[in-house]
């Protein structure tokens, strides 16, 4: 046997018995009398002790082992003399009486130990070594729990795991679709999966009631911290269900994975806000309601002063930083250049410090009287002591820049602590949204979504109206997950595409099948998935979904440790009929 227990099963009960163990070494101290070793797997790490005075020759042996070396090791558990509180098995240790070599190791590039000296791009190209370290493999045994414990919940509500091809035809889910070219079929491609959407669709008129599946879904889409070309779904759908039934089920899912592996009670209730309350009191569809600090519209009052650089635009927006007034001219000036940066974008920033006698000082006193100053301040809510500030320009750009600097300022201002977690419904989607480049209007969801019934007159008369029976689940300014109730009459699905500017012809080639579908008995259904990728970062406390995937990919899309993409050799090429460029 390799191993009787593993390095992290030892404790004090166990002193006086024999062990054999197996593992890495992370470390060793060599004291002259005494070699020392940590011995390390994934359950934990064991002191071992090698002594010249019982053994020198097995001592000489440890004294050369290198990092990494992976050993077998026999001897018996005593206890430590000096005892370590922060580890589990820091009452014992091992005397060793046998010591075998199983493979040696060149040293690694960096240090495997929770503090690394190695930075990103090294522990990318050797991420079976990161993956070694303890916080590492802490953020996949997160993982681990919330898979395994969304299982139990939704096999517990009867849903069904049904898997779905990897090789199907293009989806539109908004984003570009990874091709594969069929080598039976000369001249055609496959596209991976932007998600199952159609396919779970098709479960629910084949009658399956209620699918689940924890899928990877591919896009080509430029990456951010939160973004990777692939990626996992809890995806879900229902059968004879409407939006209050699907919101219902999956906080009660979200509710039970906070529960059971984090142990946090989450609200009883989630919070709910319209699309159209989110845009205008946070600038976001997905708002961090950890902390206030919301948008105050001060446009009509800002306005006729002869301030040409708030009279010339649609919007000027503030948020009320408090406690803020304090802030000195470079810190002003340091917020500026932070708004102004191409990220953002936007003109300028006017602030307003409401001193603590109640009189107020701004970056435009030329312009605004201190009683005009004081409307402001009042209907922001400010307190002496707080601090305005102001962005202007186009409406929705200008939520957006505001959006930005509230997130900047609430983390600055310690108010996003990433411990405490808020869900938020946000509801009532517009269906479509306006595409100036191809101007025509896409799918802000996509095409299978159902409008409001309450809007279907909008849809001949003011289409960029139509509300969506479509809803998001946001968490501390992230959108965990999204769906829909879905379109089930091949009516409504054909006016849908012609909404969005497909020829009937256009149509029938990319969603016959789904329309065809539809004519034999397709019954009411809706559905959504989770990120879990950004589910697993938010519960684990990071905005960064990468360390929560064992092998991800760079910023450009690249494994640096397989090296992938790369070009394929020739007769493999022309096989599949491919010319290059
Ligand atoms: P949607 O496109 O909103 O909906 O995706 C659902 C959730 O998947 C996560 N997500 C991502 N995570 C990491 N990297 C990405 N590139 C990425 N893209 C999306 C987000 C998102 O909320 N078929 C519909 C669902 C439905 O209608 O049932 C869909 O895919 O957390």
């Amino acid at each position: 046997m390799y191993r009787t227990h593993t390095c992290g099963a030892l404790r004090n009960k166990d002193i006086g018995t024999k062990v054999t163990l197996s593992g890495w070494v992370q470390r060793s101290r060599d004291l002259g009398g005494m070699t020392f070793i940590d011995l390390r797997d994934r359950y934990g790490i064991t002191q071992l002790v090698f002594n010249m005075e019982t053994d020198a020759e097995l001592c000489e042996k440890a004294r050369k082992l290198g990092r990494e070396f992976v050993v077998q090791i026999e001897g018996a558990v005593i206890e430590r003399t000096s005892k370590n509180k922060n580890m589990p098995t820091g009452d014992i240790e091992i005397e060793a009486s046998f010591l075998g070599i199983l493979n040696e190791a060149k040293t690694p590039p960096f240090t495997i130990e929770d503090e690394t000296d190695g930075g990103d791009e090294l522990r990318m190209q050797y991420r079976y070594l990161d993956l070694r370290r303890n916080p590492v493999q802490e953020k996949l045994r997160l993982r681990n729990k919330v898979s395994l414990e969304t299982r139990k919940y939704l096999d517990g509500q009867d849903f069904m795991d049904v898997e779905t091809p990897v090789l199907i035809k293009s989806t539109p889910e908004g984003a570009r679709d990874f091709v594969v070219p069929s080598r039976m079929n000369p001249n055609e491609f496959y596209a991976l999966p932007q998600s199952p959407q159609t396919f779970k669709q098709l479960l629910m008129v084949s009658g399956m009631d209620r699918y689940y599946q924890i899928v990877k879904c591919f896009r080509d889409e430029d990456l951010r911290a939160d973004r990777q070309p692939e990626f996992t779904q809890i995806d879900c759908e229902m059968a004879f269900v409407e939006q209050e039934d699907v919101l219902q089920t999956f906080e009660g899912l979200i509710q039970h994975l906070f529960r059971e592996v984090i142990g946090v009670e989450l609200d009883e209730q989630f919070p709910r806000m319209t699309y159209a309350e989110a845009m205008e009191k946070y600038g976001s569809d997905k708002p961090d309601i950890r902390f206030g600090m919301e948008f105050n519209d001060l446009t009509e009052k800002a306005q006729g002063n002869g301030f040409v650089v708030f009279d010339s635009v649609e919007a000027v927006l503030a948020i009320n930083a408090e406690g803020c007034a304090s802030y000195s001219r470079k810190q002003l000036d340091a917020l500026t250049n932070w708004v102004k940066r191409p990220q953002i974008g936007a003109r300028g920033l006017v602030y307003v410090k409401c001193n603590e006698d109640g009189t107020s000082k701004s970056s435009v006193d030329k312009f605004y009287s201190e009683e005009e100053r004081k409307v402001w301040l009042d209907q922001c809510g400010a307190k002496p002591g707080d601090l305005l500030l102001l962005l202007c320009g186009d409406l929705d750009k200008t939520r957006k820049q505001l959006n930005e600097l509230r997130l900047h300022l609430g983390t600055k201002l310690g108010l996003r602590d990433p411990k405490v977690f808020k869900p938020l419904w946000v509801l009532d989607f517009p269906l479509l949204e306006w595409d100036e480049e191809s101007e025509r209007y896409h799918a802000m969801h996509h095409p299978f979504t159902s409008p409001k019934p309450e809007d279907f007159d909008l849809i001949d008369t003011d289409p960029g109206k139509v509300r969506a029976n479509a809803y998001d689940l946001a968490m501390n300014g992230v959108e965990l997950g999204g769906g829909s109730i879905r379109i089930h009459d091949k009516a409504l699905q054909s006016r849908m595409f012609d909404l969005l500017g497909f020829t009937k012809e256009e149509a029938e080639a990319q969603f016959g099948f789904l329309m065809n579908a539809f004519e034999y008995g397709a019954p009411p259904h809706g559905g959504l998935a989770f990120g879990l990728d950004r589910l697993v970062a938010t519960m684990g406390g990071s905005e960064s979904i990468r360390d929560y995937i064992a092998f991800p990919k760079n910023n450009s899309g690249r494994d640096t440790m397989i090296d992938a993409p790369a070009p394929i050799d020739d007769a493999q090429r022309k096989e599949l009929g491919i010319a290059l460029d």
